[in-house]
């Protein structure tokens, strides 16, 4: 069977056509990517009716240029300056990194809050963040927030940083030669109350995605009263530890104060699914 030359030459030309319109659409998708995450949300707001604050933990070096992707992700931005008294937000000291900005805005805020808080450091792109903080902002889904409680921007195939926890407290003024998991311990064991406000059990271990970075409904803030939140803060402010060590102590367990599992590790397509609408949902539970 003899192949004709015209069908060669067609077959030539679909190669060609091929290996041409590859690297297009390849070019045509990266720069369509870079569109979308470099140019956040179209000024309509898919959710009129969820108000939203960012609360970012920032010093007077910060470089917040990425910042106006916040307005135009209808977030309200609450820019904490922790070395300056005198900035419109700060802290009562500059202790605990992230951690003295989070619970300082919480206790202002107690009775007055938006529906979705974003607490957020103040770059743009760190090595623990898997998209950028323009892209978090305009994806975040508000509705997975008010549904899930607290929300971690960073979607993760397994689970990192599991502290295992044997159970031992110190006395709290004397945490400072203590090891992280009896440090972590301790400050559970002397703050977290179950819901008729009685002293629970320290969890044996306990894990969620790193970083200091989440988003909470206004309910997972209220589950707690305004008095934890104000004695945890005492205990930030007082505390001997460094800040390294207190923010860290804070860092490990945000996911538990906000009434999350002690091992919160969701599956990553499902998180980046709820999150921020992206690839195949695994469950039907998208409602973006
Ligand atoms: C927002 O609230 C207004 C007034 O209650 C209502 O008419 C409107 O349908 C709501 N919009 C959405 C998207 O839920
Ligand atoms: C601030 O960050 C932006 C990128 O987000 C960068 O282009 C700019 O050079 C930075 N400015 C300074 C002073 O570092």
């Amino acid at each position: 069977m003899g192949v004709s030359p015209r069908t060669l030459r067609q077959g030539g030309l679909q190669r060609l056509f091929t290996f041409l319109l590859k690297p297009l659409l390849a070019a045509l998708f990266v720069t369509l990517i870079f569109h979308w995450t470099s140019k956040p949300a179209a000024s309509k707001n898919p959710h009129p009716n969820i108000s939203k604050a960012l609360v970012i933990a920032s010093t007077k070096s910060s470089n917040l240029t990425w910042l106006p992707s916040a307005y135009k992700s209808h977030w309200k931005p609450h820019i904490y300056v922790t070395d300056d008294p005198r900035a419109e937000y700060t802290v009562p000291i500059n202790k605990g990194n992230e951690a003295m900005v989070y619970l300082t805005y919480i206790i202002d805020h107690y009775s007055d809050l938006p529906d979705v808080i974003f607490f957020h450091h103040d770059h743009h792109q760190a090595w623990h963040q898997i998209f950028s903080s323009s892209f978090e902002l305009s994806q975040l889904n508000p509705l997975t927030v008010q549904r899930q409680g607290y929300v971690s921007p960073r979607c993760l195939s397994g689970c990192e940083n599991i502290i295992e926890l044997p159970g031992d407290v110190a006395p709290l003024d004397d945490l400072k030669g203590a090891t992280r998991d009896v440090q972590i311990s301790t400050v559970l064991h002397e703050f977290m109350r179950d819901g008729e406000g009685r002293k629970v059990e320290v969890p044996k271990r306990i894990a969620a995605p790193c970083c200091a970075q989440f988003a909470v409904s206004k309910e997972a803030i209220l589950r707690r009263p305004l008095e934890m939140w104000v004695r945890l803060r005492k205990w930030l402010i007082e505390t001997p530890l460094n800040s390294r060590s207190s923010g860290r102590v804070l860092e490990y367990t945000w996911h538990l104060w906000f009434g999350m599992e002690d091992v919160f590790c969701p599956a990553e397509e499902q998180c980046l699914c709820n999150v921020f609408g992206l690839g195949q949902c695994p469950t039907k539970d998208i409602d973006n």
